[in-house]
């Protein structure tokens, strides 16, 4: 059965389009088809994050009645299917929310997974993907103004018949996560999926253009959304497999002669 995850997160900044870039990249690691659509239309940033800034036919000519959703499909990173949203203020203008519906309905028929990065806010943009989707997936800082945010986000859902999965907590102090995973709940009221630490590999990869699950596999953003996708999808947490060399015989030989010469 399809599953569309909504990232939404009320406030600006909080890393929905981290955190749908990467866990879109992760779920189709795990051998899901996984289809990423960047339904921030205002501030569209999933194509810049993966390179495909310049792409012909995005979601605002398929919004705007002007292209075909067919010809907004570009192939991702791990074979992650993405539909980016153009960056141009007047295809932002000429694009209409409403017709995300029919553009969800064509996109189902082809995935497992579908994945959609929303607007910060609650006009009409930020609401229509909040509805559409069987599950919302709430991304918030560890700080007031993104929690009283993300409430406000989860009580809108609530109000236009769509239902929360839980939030994703990021940027988190690696020191603190389990007191953060606790007080989170409460304040919430909402399961916490995961816990994103802040980490500088984030920055460091989207300056690549490659998500941190494949750039840096072992960095601890990387690891902690790992983990997510896999519960997710229902599969034990696995690390990324480390590549063993194997000891030859000109390292056995450079070891044996360094242990004499430490004795001698
Ligand atoms: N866990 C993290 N550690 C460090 N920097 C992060 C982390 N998550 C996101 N960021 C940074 O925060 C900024 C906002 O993230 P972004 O995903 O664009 O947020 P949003 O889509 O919610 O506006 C970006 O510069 C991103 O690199
Ligand atoms: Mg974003």
């Amino acid at each position: 059965m399809v599953k569309v995850y909504t990232i939404a997160s009320g406030k600006g900044g909080t890393g929905k389009t981290t955190v749908s870039v990467n866990l879109g990249t992760m779920l189709a690691e795990l051998g899901k088809v996984t289809y990423l659509m960047d339904a921030d239309i205002g501030m569209a940033n999933v194509g810049l994050l993966l390179g495909l800034q310049d792409a012909p036919v995005t979601l605002h000519e398929v919004l705007a009645g002007k292209g075909n959703i067919a010809d907004a499909i570009y192939e991702g990173p791990a074979g992650l299917k993405v539909i980016p949203s153009g960056i141009s203020l007047q295809g932002f203008q000429e694009a209409d929310p409403d017709r995300i519906r029919e553009v969800l309905t064509e996109l189902v028929k082809r995935c497992e997974f579908l994945l959609i990065d929303a607007p910060a806010g609650i006009s009409k943009d930020g609401v229509v993907p909040l509805a559409v989707a069987d599950e919302v997936i709430l991304v918030v800082n560890p700080e007031l103004s993104s929690i009283v945010d993300a409430l406000k986000t989860k009580i809108l859902t609530e109000v236009v018949g769509g239902h929360i999965k839980g939030a994703i907590i990021n940027r988190v102090d690696p020191d603190k996560t389990e007191v953060i995973t606790r007080k989170m709940e409460k304040v919430l009221g909402v399961r916490v999926l995961g816990i994103i630490p802040e980490d500088p590999n984030i920055r460091r990869s989207s300056s690549s253009k490659i998500p941190i699950v494949i750039r840096y596999p072992a960095s601890p953003a990387a690891k902690a959304i790992r983990r997510i996708a896999s519960d997710m999808i229902g599969v034990a947490y696995k690390e990324e497999e480390t590549v063993v060399v194997k000891e030859g015989f000109i390292d056995r030989f450079t070891k044996a002669l360094f242990k004499k010469k430490q004795k001698s």
